[in-house]
Formats: C-alpha cells, structure tokens, sequence
C-alpha cells in the first residue's frame, strides 16, 4: 500500500467524528451511528483504492451501509482488506462520556481476519512485554510478566477491563493478585490502544468484548509494537457455523497477532469524538469551524502520527449538519 494512504485514511475518521460527534449527550446513538457511517462511506469513495470491508457495520440485509463484503474506493488497485468502526462507543457517545472513537484499519487483501460480528476474548499489552503473553495463562501470572518486562512492581500496574458482570471473576483476581483495575463502560478499542502508550499507564486490556473492535485494535498495536492474543467466543452453534462458514477453521483457538492482522503492511487511523485517554474529542469552535485530533499508525514503518486538524464546515459537504432548533 502505498505511504499516502495514511493520510487519506485520516479524512475518513475525521469526517465520521464531526459527523457523530454533533450527536454527543443527545441520547441518539442510531442517529449518531448513522451518521458517522454515511459521512465515512462518502469519503471512502474519493479513495484510490479497491477496498472489501470485511469487518463493518453488520452483514448486508442488515446494514444500509458498510456492511460486511460491500466495496469501497474508487481505484482498482491496490486491493485491501477495510475493517471499520465509524462510531466506537455508541453508548459513549449518546451519554457525552469519554473515549468514542472513529476508527478504520487497513491492510491487504486478505491480511485482516474475517470475523464474525460476535464476542472475542483478548488479552493486550505494549511494546515491552511484547511476545511474553499467553491467552490461556492465569492473569496472575500475566501481571507477573507484564510487570517484570515493564520494570513495574505489580502493584503500580494497572489493567483496563469492560465493566461487565462476565469480567467479576477477572476483576477480582487482578485486585487480588494486588494491581489496579481501571474499568470502562464501553470502547475496549480506546483501551487495547492505550496499552501501546506507555504515558498512559495501562499495562493491559483484558477481557471480553466484540471481535470487530479486536481486529481493528490489533492493527493498532501491530503498528505500535505492542502484543495481543484473542480467541473468539462463539455464544451458540449458529454462531460456531457462522465462523466456520467465514474460515475459521477452529473456532476455539488462540489467534495471535499475526492470525489477527497477518504481515507488516498494515494502517490504523483513529480520530477522537469525545475526549479520551489518548485523543481530544472533537470542538465545535466559532465561524462554522471545528477542530479535531487523530492518530495515524503505519506497520510497515511503524510511524506515530497525531495529526490536529481544523475544518471549515461550511466546505465540508459530507457532514450533515444539524440545524439550531
Ligand atoms: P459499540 O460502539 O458498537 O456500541 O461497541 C462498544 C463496545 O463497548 C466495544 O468497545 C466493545 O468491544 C463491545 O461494545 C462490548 O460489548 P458489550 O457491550 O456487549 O459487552
């Protein structure tokens, strides 16, 4: 792929977040995802690529838009696999909390795993404990290794988990074996991200959330050098069929990085809609104007890129305004 793809793939994120971020605290999540999902799919057309989205925004019959299989770009080459979050953290969003991100993963034909739109368990960690981890390890012993590569004691690391009745067990052996817990409401993408940052002092995501978000996510830290193992956690037979019929062979298995994001010619781009541990969210400023913050990573080169942008929106026709009532 070719290096200017980054940037391009900036535009995308930076339209879906000022498109869903006028939602933000008005209790319209649909709305809010609609609108993120129609401002990214308009902008993906005027991309020079062959693109297939295999992880989106549901399958066909069911989502209008960026659904799993539709095409986007408008060139024939290069052919990539598109895996997309227009909206992560719809909840987040309609509540005005933080962390909702826009965000969009790259790579090519045929690198990104197909996966079902079902639950996945993950374990992630930054660039030092980057091969030391083990899915199937006891998190105590995962806090033990994380903490030694990290040159922390277990008591100063801390590990960000979705606040689900499903983590209690998880919750109460990480705060047993004595590291902090940091739990969200929603958006484990944001989370898995941190992980790759050392200044934000998360040593590990772990948990259950969705498998779309854990593809995204691993191309994340792929670019940033961090580490993640994943198993998807098929909740009954037809979603065990569903994963056989996309070519998972063995639904149970542990999918390392490489299962997740396969070869080094991977993108990442996020732009924050509310603000978040790692990117402000977007603002609304005077003279129809609107800045926001983004994050651009590159596998291939593993650059690091934050990218501030400020939009005139009067020029910007795929946003959809809302109008003052
Ligand atoms: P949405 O943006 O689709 O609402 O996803 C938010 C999210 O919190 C993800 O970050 C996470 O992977 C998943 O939902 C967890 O699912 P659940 O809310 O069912 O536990």
């Amino acid at each position: 792929m070719e290096r200017e793809l980054t940037l391009e793939l900036v535009r995308v994120t930076e339209m879906a977040a000022l498109a869903s971020a006028q939602w933000m605290g008005r209790g319209c999540k649909n709305e809010a995802d609609e609108a993120a999902t129609n401002a990214m799919r308009t902008v993906f057309d005027s991309i020079a690529v062959n693109g297939t989205v295999v992880i989106g925004e549901g399958e066909m019959d069911e989502a209008p838009m960026l659904y799993i299989g539709e095409k986007v770009g408008n060139a024939e080459s290069p052919e990539v696999d598109v895996a997309v979050d227009p909206l992560e953290g719809t909840n987040i969003l309609a509540k005005g909390l933080p962390n909702a991100l826009s965000v969009i993963a790259v790579a090519d034909k045929g690198n990104l795993l197909h996966a079902p739109d079902m639950y996945m368990d993950k374990l992630a960690v930054g660039p030092r404990a980057a091969g030391l981890i083990n899915l199937d390890d006891p998190i105590e012993k995962t806090l033990e290794i994380v903490a030694k590569a990290n040159n922390k004691r277990i008591v100063d690391c801390t590990v960000m988990i979705l606040d689900r009745p499903r983590h209690q067990k998880l919750i109460k052996a990480v705060r047993k074996a004595g590291a902090r817990v940091r739990l969200i409401g929603d958006g484990d993408v944001a989370a898995v991200l941190a992980t790759g940052f050392e200044e934000t002092g998360i040593d590990i995501c772990a948990g259950i959330g969705g498998a779309p978000e854990g593809v995204i996510s691993a191309a994340a830290l792929k670019a940033l050098g961090g580490d993640m193992q994943a198993r998807l956690v098929p909740e009954d037979e037809a979603e065990y069929q569903r994963c056989l019929s996309m070519g998972i062979t063995d639904p149970h298995r542990i999918l390392t990085l490489d299962d997740l994001v396969c070869g080094d010619d991977a993108i990442f781009a996020a732009t924050g809609v509310t603000d978040g541990e790692l990117l402000k969210g977007v603002r609304f400023m005077g003279g129809e104007q609107a800045e926001t913050y983004s994050l651009v990573l590159r596998a291939k080169s593993r650059t690091i890129r934050f990218i501030n942008t400020i939009h005139n929106l009067k020029y910007k026709p795929h946003y959809g305004l809302i109008k003052d009532k």
